[in-house]
């Protein structure tokens, strides 16, 4: 479901580098993509329109269409007898819903009653690094500040910072379609809706989430979240507060050790985890590992990890792997 999408285009992707054994596969999108002509595994598949009775033989439906879309749809693919791993937020805080990041929670993949939540992307990348972390000293609280990508908001918005910054290059006015404001050039706070307490949906899920996939009601996370004129990975300030004194060639140790991470922390070049090179890759990027000048329990991390893939698309390919016992990690 989505399939035409940014991150329905790197599932698929990731589907095929992956070699996920598929037999039949189903592109699901909208009308206006229905006919369209779209290559995996040598062969050209068309894309048809999503409705109700797509779902007849499926064992397992990727959701990546919007929230709305999983919650009309998603029950009629359980009720076919398909297994969902559904990319949005429409289902992550359910109680019945396991909400999965394979290199921290896998285990509550067997819970499931037909639907898996992937979470949301700036959660994974912020958790995959400071999940090994928690497990050697736990983490008390978490501040985090974000630099979103624009593939974030999908394929359209990815388009939108192209065509500005085109524009603004030629000394054209910059047409908003899809953010509220100006991308090229710029940044600004979250585009989700921002709540009466002042936080946006992005920071909540962040805090929230958190708590459901580190099966941690008590730890505390606290988010600014921003969009930032990058294509498709994003970055993130991280500072940790731990229960004992941290050692950092310990911390450092640990994350050169960890599933899905890669130290980038390279002081002498002033060389540290950048958009730029997490996109395309796999593990999430950390460094400017360092002690809290300001408190003896506190370190800082810069992250970087590429959104569409780990933060989305490549987590919802491992949730399936493993429920088909096919994966590679
Ligand atoms: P389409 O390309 O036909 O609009 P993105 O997150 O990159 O914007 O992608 C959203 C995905 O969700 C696309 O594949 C899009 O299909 C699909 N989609 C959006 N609205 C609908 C809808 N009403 N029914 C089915 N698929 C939809």
């Amino acid at each position: 479901m989505g399939a035409t999408g940014a991150v329905g285009e790197e599932m698929l992707k990731i589907l095929g580098e992956r070699r996920f054994p598929v037999d039949r596969l189903v592109l699901l999108a909208s009308a206006r993509s229905a006919g369209r002509k779209v290559a995996f595994g040598g062969r050209q598949l068309a894309v048809e329109e999503l409705g109700e009775d797509s779902f007849k033989g499926m064992d397992l439906v990727l959701a990546s269409a919007g929230g709305l879309i999983s919650k009309k749809f998603a029950p009629h693919a359980v009720k076919a007898g398909a297994v969902v791993v559904d990319n949005t937020s429409a289902y992550r805080m359910d109680p019945a819903v396991p909400l999965v990041v394979p290199e921290i929670n896998p285990a509550d993949i067997q819970k499931h009653r037909g639907i898996i939540a992937n979470p949301n992307c700036s959660t994974i990348i912020m958790l995959v690094p400071i999940w090994p972390i928690h497990q050697k000293n736990r983490i008390r609280r978490v501040l985090v500040a974000t630099y979103q990508a624009a593939s974030g908001a999908g394929a359209k918005a990815m388009k939108e910072l192209e065509d500005q910054s085109r524009d603004v290059l030629e000394g054209r006015p910059p047409r908003k379609e899809i953010f509220p404001h100006q991308i090229a050039f710029n940044l600004f706070s979250h585009n989700s809706a921002v709540k009466d307490d002042g936080y946006n949906e992005e920071e909540i899920k962040m805090i929230q989430e958190t708590k459901k996939i580190f099966h941690d009601g008590k730890i505390r996370v606290v988010a600014t979240t921003v969009r930032v004129p990058v294509f498709r990975a994003h970055s993130e300030a991280i500072y940790l507060e731990l229960s004992e004194k941290p050692d950092l060639g310990l911390i450092r140790k640990i994350l050169e050790g960890a599933p899905g991470v890669k130290v980038v922390d390279d002081r002498r070049k002033n060389y540290f985890p950048m958009p730029l090179e997490a996109s395309g890759q796999d593990d999430v990027l950390v460094g400017r590992l360092r002690l809290d000048v300001s408190s003896p329990k506190g370190i800082c991390l810069f992250v970087s990890g590429d959104q569409l893939r780990k933060g989305a698309a490549l987590n919802a390919v491992q949730i399936a792997e493993i429920l088909c016992h096919c994966g590679e990690r």
